[in-house]
């Protein structure tokens, strides 16, 4: 290989070690096994996926994908205080922030299902979630 491949190809390996490290960092595997888990556990899971989908049926969960949850919030102030306080209370019926882009149904409070610390928890990994 000459001296010129050779650094390129180095660079680019610096590159992909790089991408690699900043991947890493926004979505660590065991913290997503974790929230996955504790998603489940709070019954979260019955109304949400993280990516967008579809069964056989063509049918999709009621509630949004937690993926464009994050895209949607993504460097608004307060959303991570606001999004906790909508898992525990609830949403509102009647100001659906999902209309025409999920079922249209309203989310039921989740206080009796999780805490205000794992609510935290959850909503902090949604937000954290790569939305580039
Ligand atoms: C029974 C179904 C159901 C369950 C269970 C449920 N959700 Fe939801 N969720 C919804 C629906 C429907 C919406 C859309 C509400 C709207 O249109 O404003 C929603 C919206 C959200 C949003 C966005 C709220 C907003 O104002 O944009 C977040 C974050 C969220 N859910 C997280 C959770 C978490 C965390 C849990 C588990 C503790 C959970 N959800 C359990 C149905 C559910």
């Amino acid at each position: 290989m000459s001296t010129l491949r050779r650094s390129v190809a180095l660079h680019s390996l610096s590159a992909l070690a790089i991408a690699i490290a900043g991947a890493a960092s926004a979505a660590d595997p065991e913290v997503d096994a974790a929230m996955l888990g504790l998603a489940a556990r709070s019954g979260c899971t019955a109304c949400h996926s993280v990516e967008p989908k579809q069964d056989a049926d063509g049918r999709t969960p009621v509630g949004p994908p937690w993926r464009d949850v994050a895209a949607r919030y993504y460097g608004v102030k307060d959303a991570q205080k606001q999004l906790v306080q909508t898992v525990l209370k609830g949403s509102s019926p009647y100001d659906s922030h999902w209309k025409g882009r999920a079922a249209g149904l309203a989310m039921p409070p989740n206080a009796v299902a999780i805490s205000e610390r794992d609510a935290n928890r959850l909503v902090g990994w949604i937000l954290s979630m790569d939305v580039r």
